[in-house]
Formats: C-alpha cells, structure tokens, sequence
C-alpha cells in the first residue's frame, strides 16, 4: 500500500515538473512596452525576432496573465524625461508579479547613450528591481504622428535649446536583434 502511494506521488510530481518546464517552442519570455508613436513597439517587435521564437510581445495597457513566463522584459518610450504612462501604470499595479522575473529593460529616447543610462536607471527603481540587462536605444520622431499637444511642448523645447525640430529616425535592428542574442544567452554579462 504504500508502495502503490509513493509510486502515485512520484508519478504526480513527474507530470507538475513537465507542466512547469516550457515545451520546446513555447514562448518562455514576455516583452512588456510602452509606446506612443511606434518606435518601441518596433524596437519590441525587432527584439522579440531576435529571440528566435522564446518571446511574446504584449502593449503595457493589454497585458493580462503573466504568470506562465518565466522571464519579463519591459520597454518603455521616454516623454519629458518620463516613462510612458501605460508602462508607470503597469508597474504600479503589477509590479509585485514581474520583480522576480524581471531579465531586461530598455528605453527607446531621442537622449544619447550617456544621458539615456540615466533613465535606465529611474526605470530599474520604479521596479523596485536590478535587472540582468538594461539597454537604451534610439527612436524616431516623426512630426506628422504627434498629438497637437506634443507637436507644441516639442517644438517649445527645441526652440529653448536653440536646436532645430527636424524628423529622425534613429532605430536600429541589428542592435536589437544584437540584444536579443545577448538576452538568450543569459550568462554573458552585461557590456
Ligand atoms: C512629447 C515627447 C517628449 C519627449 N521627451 C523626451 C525626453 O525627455 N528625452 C528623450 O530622450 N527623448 C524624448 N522624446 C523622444 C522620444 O523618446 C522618442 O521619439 C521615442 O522614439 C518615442 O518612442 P515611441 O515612438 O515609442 O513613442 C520625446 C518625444 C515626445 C513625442
């Protein structure tokens, strides 16, 4: 009899290790963004490429149950020196489910590098949580897809620094997929 009884435990605690390991192209890995215009969106979409199917892409302001990934990436768009709304919220509400799971964060931003390791930074204590990596990337600003409001506040900032209010597009796939690949190899530290 209790054989029979450690044989059926044994057999139970197989079939919970085979439903906790992700099967062979199952995605294992959410990316979580917060995008205004697109270029984070893009920028998540060109990183989950890279990640050779392990991950899903969900907007902040849609992302439902999380609890089957075993890793979180976030990105966020920067906005007067801020992250995007949806991403502050979904951090607010849910920050507890993603603060041990959490393996990267990126900005997209108009800043260089060096001021952009800044906001890295804000993001990684509005986590509450170091991650494995941190990246900042270029965006785009494209005039014809900014609210009236923003189209204002910008060309308001732009005149104060005396710089010109031109498009750009800074994106960049190949960092992003280069990312990526840095991201599934897990224990390649951080350059
Ligand atoms: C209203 C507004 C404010 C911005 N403020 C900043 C800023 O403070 N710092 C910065 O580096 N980039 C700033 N940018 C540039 C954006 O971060 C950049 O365009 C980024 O690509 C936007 O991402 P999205 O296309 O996903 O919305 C700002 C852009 C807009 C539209």
């Amino acid at each position: 009899m209790k054989v029979i009884l450690i044989g059926v435990l044994a057999v139970l605690f197989c079939g919970l290790c085979i439903l906790a390991v992700p099967a062979e192209g199952q995605k294992s890995v959410v990316i979580v963004y917060g995008s205004r215009y697109g270029s984070t969106a893009r920028t998540a979409e060109w990183i989950a490429e890279g990640m050779a199917g392990k991950a899903v892409l969900v907007a902040a302001k849609e992302a439902g149950d999380l609890s089957g990934y075993e890793k979180v990436v976030l990105g966020s768009g920067i906005y007067g020196d801020m992250l995007h709304a949806d991403m502050l919220s979904f951090l607010e509400k849910r920050g507890d489910e993603v603060r041990g799971k959490l393996l990267a964060l990126f900005v997209v931003c108009g800043a260089p590098p060096d001021y952009a390791s800044g906001y890295l930074e804000k993001f990684a204590a509005r986590c509450g949580a170091k991650p494995q990596f941190a990246r900042a990337f270029g965006g785009w600003m494209k005039k014809e897809l900014l609210s009236p409001e923003d189209f204002k506040g910008l060309e308001g900032y732009y005149k104060s620094v005396n710089q010109p209010y031109e498009n750009y597009d800074r994106t960049d796939k190949a960092k992003c997929l280069e990312f990526a690949r840095l991201l599934l190899g897990m224990n390649c530290p951080e350059k």
